[in-house]
């Protein structure tokens, strides 16, 4: 720990498990393999081929991240459609690839169907500059429980989608969009294929554009809570024509290094958008703006192209990220803390209702504030966990806690947590 006296950030989104690994693999000689054009800009424009190229080999190539090893489903969820070079558009993160992806989709004003909680930064990166209108849509909470998670996720929810869709269009908002967090965050929950089935099939009913975070698509294991979780499939992989009756126009994926390779120091991330040339064009025209540096695509080249570090670096994050969350989960039953099981992602979201100093559902502003003055406590004791109400989280008193931190880093924060 380099300030075993500063906070324990809990709060942010990072997996530090193995950056040992990571750190070897992008400073070995040779590896960042800088060449005269690197030094000036890139010949695709935003970035360069051998980048686009190593993207299109992973997604299209049964990425060992997609499965489980003992995986017993018999058809693995490749892309329906091959993706290639001119599908894809590379930014620097998906934080300004989502921006740029509702700038392209939304005019100002257009509605964009969300449901809560939901990634806190969504909000910043569709409605601060793009100035679309956040519709939020409700489903039951994800409850804290022995058992997975299914609540908020399941194709039942299509319902609430239409609720607030119908409200959105009788108060005047034209609703173009629809965003899902697959993996989904900040639950850790995995959306059964069914719901995204579902999902695609209100969106060509409604004539939206569905567009689908898998940042942590590669990030999903199993725990001692949930050994057997909800398989991942990519909507890459489903044929959402002839199974929803969605163009496959309308269905854009976005994904990155940031989390499945824990790199997010890189700024790296991008959209896969098969059949829009459209969308692609457009796209094109701003990601000189946003564009990743060489050297950060020349290292995520290197690793995503190293087939074999690759693989034991999938496997090997996933026993640490498990083992991690196991050792977290068992702190929190052995302190009765409730907590909802996370299956992917670095994060779970736990409920400290009972530690807040006002009783929730009686004052809903009340129960916010204090759930503000809980997180000082915990900030003054050291540990910084992100609020429920940063995540649109409708009941008061949940917080979201990171247990892919460094050993050291989780077990200083657990113990200062105890006081
Ligand atoms: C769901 C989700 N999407 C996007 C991002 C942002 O990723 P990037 O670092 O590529 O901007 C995050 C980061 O926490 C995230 O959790």
């Amino acid at each position: 720990l380099e300030n075993p006296e500063g906070p324990i950030p809990m709060s942010q989104a990072d997996n530090q498990l193995m950056r040992p690994e990571l750190v070897k693999f992008f400073n070995a000689p040779g590896r960042l393999g800088l060449k005269p054009e690197d030094l000036t800009y890139a010949d695709q424009g935003m970035c360069s081929k051998r980048l686009l190229l190593a993207i299109c080999n992973i997604v299209n190539t049964i990425p060992d991240g997609f499965f489980f090893e003992d995986d017993k489903r018999q058809h693995w969820p490749k892309p329906i459609t091959e993706v290639r070079p001119e599908h894809l558009v590379v930014g620097n993160g998906v934080t300004g690839i989502l921006d740029a992806v509702f700038w392209a989709l939304l005019d100002d004003g257009e509605g964009l169907l969300l449901s809560q909680p939901h990634y806190d930064a969504f909000i910043r990166n569709t409605i601060t500059r793009d100035r679309a209108k956040l519709v939020v849509v409700q489903p039951p909470v994800p409850v804290a429980s022995a058992k997975e998670p299914k609540e908020h996720v399941a194709p039942e929810t299509v319902k609430y989608y239409a609720d607030a869709l119908n409200k959105a269009e009788k108060e005047g908002t034209q609703v173009r969009s629809l965003l899902v967090c697959n993996p989904h965050n900040p639950s850790g929950a995995i959306y059964p294929r069914e719901t995204i089935v579902a999902l695609a099939n209100f969106a060509a009913d409604h004539n939206l554009h569905l567009v689908v975070d898998e940042i942590y698509s590669r990030s999903v294991f199993r725990t001692e809570d949930v050994p057997d979780p909800t398989p991942f499939y990519s909507i890459l992989g489903i044929d959402v024509e002839k199974e929803a009756g969605l163009h496959p126009s309308r269905v854009h994926v976005i994904s990155g290094a940031s989390k499945d390779f824990s790199i997010n120091g890189f700024r790296l991330g991008y959209v896969i958008s098969q059949h829009n040339p459209d969308l692609c064009r457009a796209l094109l025209s701003t990601a000189l703006l946003a564009q990743t540096a060489s050297p950060s695509a020349n290292l995520f080249a290197a690793l995503l192209d190293d087939v074999e570090f690759r693989h034991r670096y999938m496997a090997e994050n996933r026993r640490r990220v498990a083992a991690s969350y196991n050792y977290l989960s068992a702190f929190l039953r052995r302190h009765s803390v409730p907590y909802v099981p996370s299956n992917a992602g670095f994060c779970l979201l736990i409920d400290l209702r009972r530690h807040l100093d006002v009783i929730p559902g009686e004052d809903e502003a009340a129960a916010r504030e204090s759930e503000m003055r809980l997180l000082d406590r915990l900030r003054q004791q050291g540990v910084m966990l992100a609020p429920g109400t940063s995540y649109l989280h409708p009941v008061p008193g949940f917080f979201r806690m990171t247990y892919t931190l460094a050993p050291e880093a989780l077990t200083l924060g657990l113990s200062r947590l105890e006081r």
